[in-house]
């Protein structure tokens, strides 16, 4: 018997299924990946925040990973955190979500909870994931508990975790919302009851949705702050000294990952599609944020430029590829659309990233063995993701060139900021 089953054993699904083995509940983790159930039993990591190690007393705590769906049935709790991408038109891909659930229908049974964590537009849970739980005839709020609890991890972040994270919960109904409640309460501090499951889905929209446009805020400023001369990093410096109504947020290269580019769109397409009218405010920062690359494209080009070099054939060193910094995530970064339309432009890109050995999404782009070398020989160095390990003020100092796309590099002659 299992107390929990979690669909989904990724980014989201595994760091859950930890915390709840730490505190003694029996997990049984379930993906139809039958690569990634293998290696998990076998006590093998697959995400940045967890270990061999943190695996393996996970499986010597009774953790057990599997593709079996029929053992769904006996959990008490079933949380779903399956992916939720994009489809070609930009539009929710409820694919995964649709698939899992038609799996849990068939599994289901009287009494169980079943929580859907992944992140999705208002309104799936009680219109998409309700009626086919209650197509074998159960009823949710009355035979089994329904409830959304959107996942707010931050893959990467030391400070918080799935455990001192608030755990935000809404139910079908009240008991529902009790009953899922009851299950976070046992692994994470503190849980926070919203008044139902739209509420909640909503909760984790305007999250993200707050991030993005902020992140386009600043990533406009700094388009014309460096027109003006002023030095944005310095502004949002000083600004940020204000003890209230103020949270600082960073210019950058574009966003990434699985959750900012992505998730405001499930917020603009539900409202446009069930309203007919735009999110507006979603619309432009996406606009802004897109166009970062170009933006530092453009950028790169003027610096080249000023040393009487032509994009076509300068070398272009990318350090840091990833989506953010000190994880191997590489999901949506921006420094592909970078590296592309650098190499569209006729550049040699390679690159230096300690997380990522292969860069399949760029092919073109050669890995660099040596940094320091790489840094002299390049043209032109971008410092594109802050990883820890990088020394940046010696690499700027040996750089020809460096754009410093993070503001993290002291002032120099050859070093310029976005
Ligand atoms: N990664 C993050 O930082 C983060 C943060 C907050 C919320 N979220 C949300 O959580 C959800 C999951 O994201 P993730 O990053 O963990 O994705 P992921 O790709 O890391 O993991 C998803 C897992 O689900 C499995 N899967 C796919 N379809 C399945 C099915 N039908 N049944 C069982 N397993 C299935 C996949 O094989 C994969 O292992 C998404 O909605 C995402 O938006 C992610």
């Amino acid at each position: 018997m299992a107390d929990v089953a979690i669909m989904g054993q990724g980014y989201v699904g595994l760091p859950l299924a930890y915390e709840a083995s730490k505190v003694g509940t029996q997990v049984l983790g379930f993906d139809i990946s039958q690569g990634i159930v293998d290696a998990l039993n076998s006590g093998t990591s697959h995400i940045d925040d967890l270990s061999d190690e943190d695996i393996r007393s996970m499986v010597d705590a009774g953790y057990q990973a599997t593709c079996d769906a029929g053992r769904l049935a006996e959990a008490s709790t079933i949380v779903i955190c399956v992916p939720t991408p994009l489809s070609e038109d930009g539009g929710p891909d409820l694919g995964p979500i649709n698939a899992a659930v038609h799996t849990v229908s068939e599994h289901l049974r009287s009494g169980q909870t079943v929580i859907l964590e992944s992140t999705t537009y208002p309104g799936t849970t009680d219109e998409v994931v309700r009626p086919v739980l209650e197509q074998g005839g159960l009823v949710a709020g009355k035979d089994f508990h329904l409830a959304f609890s959107p996942e707010r991890i931050d893959p990467g972040n030391e400070k918080f975790g799935a455990k001192n994270t608030p755990k935000v919960v809404g139910g079908h109904t009240p008991a529902c919302a009790d009953a899922a409640a009851a299950f976070y309460g046992s692994f994470v501090d503190t849980v926070v009851r919203a008044k139902g499951t739209r509420e909640a889905e909503t909760a984790k929209l305007l999250e993200n949705t707050y991030r993005h446009i902020n992140i386009a805020l600043v990533n406009e400023m700094a388009r014309f702050c460096h027109d003006l001369g002023i030095d944005l990093w310095d502004v949002i410096a000083a600004a940020k000294t204000k003890p209230f109504g103020f949270q600082a947020f960073y210019p950058g290269p574009g966003v990434g990952g699985h959750c900012i580019p992505i998730d405001p769109n499930y917020l603009s397409h539900s409202v446009r599609s069930k309203l007919g009218y735009p999110f507006r405010f979603v619309e432009l920062a996406q606009e802004i944020n897109a166009t970062m690359p170009a933006y530092i494209v453009q950028r790169v080009y003027d610096l080249l430029n000023e040393d009487c070099k032509p994009l076509r054939g300068s070398t272009v060193l990318l350090l840091g590829v990833t989506y953010k910094p000190n994880i191997a995530d590489q999901r949506e970064s921006p420094a592909v659309p970078l590296a592309q339309q650098l190499i569209a432009k006729g550049a040699d890109v390679r690159f230096f990233d300690p997380k990522v050995l292969e860069w399949s999404a760029v092919p073109e782009a050669r890995r660099v063995d040596s940094v320091e070398t790489a840094v002299t020989e390049a043209d032109l160095t971008i410092l594109v993701q802050n990883h820890r390990s990088f020394d940046v003020d010696a690499l700027a100092l040996k750089a020809q060139r460096f754009f410093d796309t993070r503001g993290v590099a002291a002032d120099g002659d050859k070093v310029q900021r976005l």
